[in-house]
């Protein structure tokens, strides 16, 4: 079984976590995203804090919407599930669902995670930007670091936005360049031949364009945030877990270092981001 869409860092992770490692399984075994520092300097490159810092950019992203317990919560592109354990285990009388492209990492998350008593989890396979929802039927709707897999943001927000009662927010975490760096990743978007270890990942909407987005599809921003220097540490310790791991991936390595360096140079920029419906 493989997945509809190209992506062959989850080939290769589901394949590397099938054969057992366990510093693998603590820092992508749940979240697949990069992690969230308070204290950058203070990341000890260990798999343990990896993992915590995973569990806090994902904690990050739904307090950005808002969320307590009783809502009906989407996390769309949920990966193995992590954002949705997350929220299971701190929220009551939650409902949440978890949707997926890739039935592989769905069948993880649903050995992994079972819903805690009075919530209730339900694992979906689709495509974010054709949701198998009802109209106003969600008060919550997530994309964890997953939105540039996406076909079209455009279709994605058009279809949040559907899902969503009244009040209701998006929240979501991408990669965003500056107005300098947008060009290049325009072109890179548009080229098949760019899709290497990671896929295909269109990083080439500015935070205008988010604006933009919003207002044309009629979400309200009601939260922006750049937590780049907080996500930098990951950088190390993916490098470092990649050779301890073996993986010689060409074109890993340079997505990887191109992404180090954009973001150290502050023309790619990590951003977490709300949207509401109006009421
Ligand atoms: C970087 S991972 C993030 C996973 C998860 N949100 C997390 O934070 O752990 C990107 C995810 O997007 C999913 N994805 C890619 N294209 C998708 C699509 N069109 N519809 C739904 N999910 C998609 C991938 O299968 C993968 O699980």
């Amino acid at each position: 079984m493989s997945s509809p869409v190209k992506l062959p860092y989850f080939d290769a992770l589901l394949n590397l976590l099938d054969q057992g490692h366990p510093a693998l399984e603590q820092a992508f075994g749940r979240h697949v995203h990069w992690g969230y520092w308070p204290e950058p300097e203070l990341a000890d490159g260990s798999p343990e804090d990896f993992a915590l810092a995973a569990e806090r950019l994902t904690e990050r992203v739904y307090t950005a919407a808002g969320v307590h317990g009783g809502q009906r919560i989407l996390d769309a592109g949920c990966g193995f599930g992590g954002t949705v354990a997350s929220l299971n285990g701190r929220f009551r009388n939650i409902d949440l669902s978890g949707l997926n492209i890739d039935r592989r990492q769905l069948r993880r998350a649903e050995q992994r995670v079972s819903a805690e008593p009075g919530s209730v989890l339900n694992w979906i396979q689709a495509d974010a930007c054709t949701l198998p929802f009802a109209n106003r039927s969600f008060d919550t709707v997530l994309a964890v670091e997953c939105i540039f897999h996406f076909p079209s943001r455009k279709r994605f927000f058009e279809e949040a936005y559907r899902v969503l009662k009244p009040g209701g927010r998006l929240a979501l975490s991408d990669f965003v360049p500056t107005r300098l760096l947008r060009p290049a990743m325009s072109f890179a978007s548009r080229w098949p031949a760019s899709a290497g270890f990671y896929g295909r990942c269109k990083f080439h909407n500015t935070l205008r364009d988010y604006r933009r987005l919003a207002e044309e599809t009629g979400f309200i921003v009601r939260h922006e945030q750049d937590i780049t220097s907080n996500t930098l540490p990951t950088y190390d310790f993916v490098r470092k877990l990649a050779k301890d791991m073996n993986v010689k991936t060409v074109s890993a390595i340079i997505e990887t270092l191109f992404a180090e360096w954009a973001s150290r140079l502050g023309l790619l920029r990590y951003l977490v981001l709300a949207f509401e419906k109006p009421g």
